[in-house]
């Protein structure tokens, strides 16, 4: 694998592999994406294997712009606007496919239904432009590891692929799951959108999706947001959420003024949940390494639960669930 300078070359080398059914890591807002040819079913069935991801959890298509995601999947009233005012952003909208998708159906795991984002990230919008075609491409991380949010992640994470250097990833969460598949949306993953911005829009409180139903896990045709595992986002370390006075075998990850002084990083010292959200991931990756190298266990104070803290906490909680 090779970490490489986004550059006009190597933007066009991305986008050569792209075509041939290879695999690039791909920088975008929320986290780097293993990115494949959508259309293509060796480049998903790649995808699923690099991250040795079960093959019933749905990939997301990333467009160039509202008219390329409009040829390939069926946007309602609510999916319009959502697109029009988060687009590009760290927004998926889950809608209907439409009867001539281009996208292949192993990239939506045999569901009638299709993810759609598109990213706000200047390289990953200029590979999509290139490229022409959507981009399927699920967090760059092996399936259930913490998501990449640096070129150097991933090149730890998954050292096979090349990685364009997008730099460190402005939001740092993955981006908010809307589903549209009816006239009501449901609220399916909390992320880099804050949920009172989409009601904001809409002018409508959404609902969750009812609670996952284990024995629905495995039915790919039933399940709304497969991702939704309850271990994800996992550490190899051990984390306990809620600590705010570590004993001595733990790195505490603190959030705000009041950490103690003795914590071993901080998502923001001066409690800004957005700065929270973009420190998130790679101080969980920094701090995994430390308590592995000094068999210590981790600790993370109490994040509020405001804005993007619904989105932090939800990653945090499925972190914790060892
Ligand atoms: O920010 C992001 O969304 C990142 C970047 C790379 O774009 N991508 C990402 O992808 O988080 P991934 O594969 O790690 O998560 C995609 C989520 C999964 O929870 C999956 O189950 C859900 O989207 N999903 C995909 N297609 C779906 C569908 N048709 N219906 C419901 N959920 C779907
Ligand atoms: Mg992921």
């Amino acid at each position: 694998m090779r970490i490489w300078r986004a550059d006009p070359e190597n933007i066009t080398r991305a986008v050569t592999d792209l075509r041939a059914g290879r695999l690039v890591g791909l920088p975008t807002e929320t986290v780097y994406g293993l990115a494949g040819d959508a259309t293509n079913g060796g480049a998903i069935a790649s995808i699923y294997a690099c991250k040795k991801r079960p093959q019933f959890n749905p990939l997301i298509s990333h467009v160039a712009d509202v008219a390329m995601a409009r040829t390939l999947g069926q946007f309602n009233a609510v999916a319009e606007k959502l697109a029009h005012h988060f687009w590009p952003g760290p927004l998926t909208l889950v809608v209907p496919r439409q009867p001539d998708c281009a996208v292949h159906q192993l990239a939506c795991a045999g569901l009638l239904s299709i993810a759609l984002r598109c990213p706000h990230h200047q390289l990953a919008l200029r590979v999509l432009h290139h490229f022409g075609k959507p981009l399927a491409a699920p967090s760059a991380n092996p399936s259930g590891r913490l998501s990449p949010s640096t070129a150097c992640h991933v090149a730890t994470l998954l050292p096979d692929i090349n990685v364009l250097d997008g730099g460190a990833c402005s939001v740092g969460l993955e981006s908010t799951i809307i589903g549209c598949l009816e006239e009501k949306p449901v609220w399916l993953r909390a992320g880099g959108v804050a949920r009172h911005l989409i009601e904001d829009c809409l002018d409508l409180a959404i609902d969750d999706m009812p609670p996952d139903d284990p024995s629905a896990e495995n039915k790919a045709g039933t399940m709304l947001a497969p991702g939704r595992l309850v271990r994800h986002y996992a550490p190899r370390t051990r984390l306990q959420l809620n600590v705010s006075a570590p004993d001595a075998d733990t790195l505490l990850l603190g959030f705000g003024p009041d950490a103690p002084a003795g914590a071993a990083a901080n998502l923001s010292p001066d409690g800004d949940i957005v700065e929270a959200a973009a420190n998130l991931f790679a101080m969980l990756h920094a701090l995994d390494a430390q308590a592995i190298a000094s068999g210590k266990q981790l600790g993370v104070m109490p994040v509020p639960q405001n804005g993007l803290g619904e989105a932090i906490n939800d990653r945090l909680q499925r972190a914790a669930n060892g």
